[in-house]
């Protein structure tokens, strides 16, 4: 059932390090897209600090959605809903955009869909078209169902078989680390700068991928992934490689490495990390023989992780730009654009916060059209 038909939707995120506003037209033309991140700010603690993080959002978020609104060359008129995420994330990073998004429901009379952050992170698959000032390379077509969606961020490893908008199954995912947190661990290890993903993906660049070899972990659960045993098994090799026993800290070993260590462990963890996803990518794949497969989180940016799909799997795929695979707004003005089209909006003041929300327990899950 369609309850409202929307147009241009502003999306507000704020769930992690990154404080960002979009404005989204039907669900595919991207009007502007502004992303204020942290990475600086945490760079020097070597992660995310959640108290930081709040504090940081509550200085720029009212900044943030002013020029999305300007860059997209829109007023409060033109917009006829807004998207935020609620859940999952830090608690106090999400509560500074949900309660942003509210205020301005109320003030400025618009609906508001209540969005999870990790399905939103597959529709940023579903831009195709920009306006004029934006520079960025989208895929032509929208992704197509049956759709498999490998979900890949600091926070989750999953892949999920989408039938249609909302109606999908989770096939398997991490029994533990999520193997963004497995590319900060090791860059921490190797003493390289947070966030781990781009700084292992730079030094891989002068390593040997087959200098180590490290263990692929074997599962139950066919579509199931483990990231917690290979960053183990980096410490182990880089304590031996080093010559100290596993008693020795982790934080020391860095200094004992010598240039050429680091790329060559870079290498080898980036390529079994990526050959473990794409392995059970591609047999989801094979077994449920979708239309179109996508990639989406902070993960889906990896070079390594594209090369590796496209060499594997006979269709061809349509990449989401970099800018578009980590946080941002746009993913949810997207999703809040399909979502608004089978749901109503929610009452502004009774939109709450969920830190811990699964992708399967949300509204969206339960949609069937
Ligand atoms: O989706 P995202 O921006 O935030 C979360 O929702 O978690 O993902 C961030 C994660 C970080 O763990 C970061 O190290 C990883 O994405 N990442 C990458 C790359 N760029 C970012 N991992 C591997 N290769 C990359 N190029
Ligand atoms: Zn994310």
């Amino acid at each position: 059932m369609v309850y409202f038909t929307v147009v241009k939707i502003l999306g507000i995120e704020s769930s992690c390090d990154e404080t960002a506003a979009a404005v989204v037209e039907d669900g595919y033309r991207l009007l502007s897209n502004v992303v204020h991140s942290q990475i600086d700010i945490h760079a020097v603690y070597g992660g995310v600090v959640p108290e930081v993080a709040a504090r940081s959002h509550i200085e720029v978020i009212n900044p943030v959605i002013n020029q999305a609104l300007a860059n997209a060359n829109c007023t409060w008129d033109d917009i006829d809903a807004i998207a935020v995420t609620y859940a999952p994330g830090l608690v106090g990073s999400l509560l500074v955009g949900t309660l942003a998004a509210r205020t301005l429901a109320i003030t400025h009379n618009k609906p508001l869909y209540p969005i999870h952050h990790v399905e939103a992170h597959v529709y940023a698959n579903f831009i195709t078209a920009q306006s004029d000032t934006l520079e960025l390379t989208l895929p032509q077509h929208q992704p197509q169902f049956p759709m498999l969606a490998l979900i890949v961020s600091g926070g989750h490893s999953q892949l999920v078989l989408f039938r249609d908008h909302g109606d999908y199954e989770l096939l398997g995912q991490t029994q533990d680390d999520a193997v963004g947190e497995a590319f900060d661990k090791v860059a921490k290890i190797l003493g390289l700068p947070y966030p781990g993903g781009p700084s292992i993906a730079t030094k891989a660049l002068e390593g040997n991928p087959k200098a180590y070899q490290l263990p692929k972990a074997r599962l139950q659960g066919k579509y199931d992934f483990s990231f917690s045993g290979l960053k183990t098994a980096v410490l182990r090799a880089v304590q031996r490689e080093v010559g100290v026993d596993v008693t020795f800290p982790s934080s020391g070993l860095a200094e004992r490495l010598d240039d050429a260590q680091k790329a060559n462990f870079a290498a080898s963890f980036q390529h079994t990390a990526i050959e473990t996803l794409v392995d059970k990518a591609e047999a989801a794949y094979h077994d449920y023989s979708p239309d179109s497969v996508v990639i989406a989180g902070g993960v889906a940016a990896s070079q390594e992780l594209r090369r590796q799909l496209s060499d594997r799997l006979p269709l061809p795929i349509e990449y989401a730009p970099m800018s578009l695979c980590t946080d941002n707004a746009a993913m949810i003005a997207t999703l809040g654009y399909f979502y608004a089209q089978k749901h109503q909006p929610s009452d502004p003041s009774e939109v709450s916060v969920t830190p811990s929300l699964s992708m399967t327990k949300t509204a969206w899950a339960q949609t069937r059209s």
